[in-house]
């Protein structure tokens, strides 16, 4: 799995505050913004859309997530995963958007930033230990 450089690490954390900017968030007033690194290179940012019916809502790590998929000319496999959200201390992806982040990239580097110089910087792996995966399915 390559590393991203600090050029592309820098463009994920503009692309993923940029995108919370974008949030519909009309219930939470929470805006976050991810971006995503794929293998081949290619970023893609998301932001959160809220629904009335509250379990609709789809958070920022997902919606880059579909982002890359719809406009990516190949299959996807991420690399690295950027969230931003508007708090003091970072904040990791919940649950549901763990186990998507595993579907596409089962090695991705995970960052969350945040309002200061906070961060947590850590693998897939260590957010969802012991994932079921695609290959589970075989
Ligand atoms: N949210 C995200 O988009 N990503 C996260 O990592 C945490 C939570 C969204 C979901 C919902 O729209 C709002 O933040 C409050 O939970």
């Amino acid at each position: 799995m390559p590393s991203p450089t600090p050029a592309q690490l820098r463009k994920l954390e503009s692309l993923a505050k940029k995108a919370a900017g974008r949030a519909y968030a009309p219930y939470s007033q929470f805006r976050v913004g991810a971006a995503v690194l794929t293998t081949a290179g290619e970023s893609f940012a998301g932001c959160n859309v809220e629904n009335a019916s509250f379990g609709l809502c789809n958070c920022a790590e997902r919606t880059a997530i579909s982002h890359a998929i719809v406009s990516s000319k190949k299959p996807i496999r991420l690399q690295c995963v950027v969230v931003y959200t508007p708090t003091k201390t970072a904040t990791t992806p919940c649950g549901a958007c763990r186990q998507v982040i595993h579907e596409f990239g089962p090695d991705a580097r995970v960052i969350s930033i945040c309002d200061s110089t906070n961060r947590i910087d850590v693998s897939i792996g260590t957010l969802l230990p012991g994932a079921f995966g695609p290959g589970d399915l075989a």
